[in-house]
């Protein structure tokens, strides 16, 4: 499973991109808000970060505005993703979109049968959220199984990234079912580094070694 980071504070993806884990970028409107900067160059300060898809939202609700607001993002940068809601008019501005060739990322995936959709509309990427599902009750991983068994039988090429991840249980549990890609926060990323037994392994070796010298 690939990872990338699912924020849009620069702070933090310039940490995980040091780090060499991540290839990737999913921002959404929230965590733009949360940032309190200029859309567009918030999301051209994070192209000059990660050389890879970078996930930038629409907000529009309607086909014909999701592709002006396309057209304006898609100028920004090669890598730059097309995040559509997993709508009727969303499903239809993804397959304008990729009969084009722009990268898409279908969001809001909470069905097998949405993914089956958006993955026919052809997009890139299609996110399932577990997190959120799990939050009423509903196995988010269960989610991801059941779409990377259906992309498997169907031999269906559109990347599977597992999102609303919340901790560490969710990037293995996601990274087992097969999931191409998690999205994770960087907390969840600087949780996956630690185990009390490393601590305590450095702490010994530097132990050992003050004997040595
Ligand atoms: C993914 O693309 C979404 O931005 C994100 O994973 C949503 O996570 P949340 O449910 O924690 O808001």
């Amino acid at each position: 499973m690939k990872l990338f980071i699912d924020t849009a504070n620069v702070a933090d993806i310039k940490k995980a991109n040091d780090m060499g884990v991540i290839c990737g970028v999913t921002t959404n409107p929230s965590l733009i808000a949360r940032e309190g900067r200029v859309f567009k160059e918030v999301v051209t300060e994070i192209t000059s970060i990660v050389d890879g898809p970078i996930s930038a939202e629409v907000i529009s609700l309607e086909a014909p505005k999701m592709l002006e607001e396309a057209e304006e993002l898609i100028k920004i940068h090669p890598n730059i993703t097309i995040k559509l809601p997993m709508t009727v008019e969303g499903l239809k501005a993804c397959s304008a979109l990729s009969k084009r060739g722009i990268k898409t990322n279908v969001t809001l995936i909470f069905t097998p049968n949405q993914a089956l959709l958006a993955a026919r509309a052809g997009a890139t990427f299609v996110s399932p959220f577990l997190g959120r599902l799990d939050d009423i009750g509903v196995d988010g991983i269960e989610l991801i199984r059941e779409i990377v068994q259906i992309f498997n039988v169907h031999n269906i090429k559109s990347e599977i990234i597992a999102a609303s991840i919340r901790n560490p249980l969710h990037a293995k549990e996601a990274a087992k079912a097969g999931a191409h890609i998690g999205t994770l926060p960087l907390g969840v990323i600087e949780k996956m580094t630690q185990h009390p037994l490393t601590d305590a392994g450095i702490a010994k070796f530097l132990a050992d070694w003050e004997g040595v010298r």
